[in-house]
């Protein structure tokens, strides 16, 4: 299998974090090209900082890390402290990264890359807000119909939010940018939270992990125990559901999970809706801008982190 040429736009964020473990240990499904942060969970500076943490603990030095917008299109800035801790990436030690940034312009490096690359050959996973794909998008139109795909975690339809009533957090924090995505002339796959929810970290599953001694098993497991701490304060769930790996996980396994053609709309008008997400699916394949997420294989992920992150 030729590795997708993939670049990683994200705003770690502990789900986002274990999102690029899985995608680091997978060297042969995967061909990074680079990994471009966004404020959102946490300030960029936090994010930023916390790809190359990530990274360094993956010892994948060689992929660049790019950092980018400081804040919303349009919107004020809506962090969510709550589920990542005040470092933005939970219970992992934080010090300072051997490896810099590569840059500061994270648009014009998804640009470049894309146009460098070969028609229809990068993929762009999207697992922040999508301030960034949005700004690349207007700095270079043509980039939407060059990509392969763009597969995002974002939005919510039956699950309802989980930031406010009818919004998921990612679409909420940039509800325009997202709705600019949608309009890039590519194919998305949407990974919301109707499908992360069924993705669980239940404690079994986190000790299956962390009997797995590699730096990457350790980092995830810690994260998760960490998540499921939160989880329980908030809802008194039995496990905290993995967003942002649904993207990668989904790149590598596809049959673990289950999609349909729909028409996707972002409400980004102020109000009670700001940030939802329409999907429709009673559409014909022509009418759907994107594939939504309606099904996951919650065990099947978790064994394909514990394979992954054992090597
Ligand atoms: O709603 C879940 C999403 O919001 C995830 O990407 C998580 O990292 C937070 O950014
Ligand atoms: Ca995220």
């Amino acid at each position: 299998m030729t590795p997708v040429k993939l670049i990683i736009d994200c705003d770690p964020g502990v789900d986002d974090a274990v999102a690029l473990l899985l995608a680091f240990a997978s060297r042969e499904a995967l061909d990074i090209l680079g990994v471009t942060t966004v404020a959102g969970n946490a300030g960029l500076e936090r994010t930023a900082r916390n790809a190359r943490l990530i990274r360094q603990i993956a010892n994948r030095p060689e992929i660049p890390v790019y950092s980018g917008a400081s804040r919303p299109l349009l919107r004020d800035p809506v962090e969510a402290g709550d589920f990542h801790g005040p470092s933005g990436i939970g219970p992992i030690p934080v010090v300072e990264p051997d490896v810099p940034l590569a840059g500061d312009d994270a648009p014009q490096f998804i640009v470049d890359t894309i146009r460098r690359e070969p028609p229809n050959t990068v993929t762009l996973a999207v697992t922040g807000p999508a301030t960034n794909v949005a700004l690349a998008l207007r700095l270079a139109p043509d980039i939407g119909p060059r990509l392969r795909q763009i597969v995002v975690m974002g939005g919510a339809r039956s699950a309802g939010g989980n930031i406010t009533a009818s919004a998921e957090y990612n679409v909420y924090a940039d509800p325009h940018a997202f709705q600019e995505m949608l309009n890039a002339g590519c194919p998305i796959a949407i990974f919301g939270l109707d499908v992360t929810y069924q993705v669980l970290t239940l404690p079994e599953r986190i000790d299956a992990l962390e009997a797995i001694d590699t730096p990457g098993a350790q980092a995830a497991a810690a994260i998760m125990r960490f998540s499921n701490a939160v989880e329980a304060d908030h809802t008194r769930r039995d496990g905290a559901p993995l967003h942002d790996p649904c993207t990668i996980a989904w790149l590598l396994k596809p049959d673990l999970f289950t999609l349909r053609p729909a028409f996707v709309q972002v409400e980004t008008h102020n109000g009670v809706a700001f940030g939802h997400t329409a999907v429709e699916f009673r559409v014909t394949p022509d009418q759907a801008n994107a594939l939504w997420a309606v099904g996951a294989d919650g065990a099947g992920v978790f064994a394909l982190i514990n394979q992954k992150l054992a090597l």
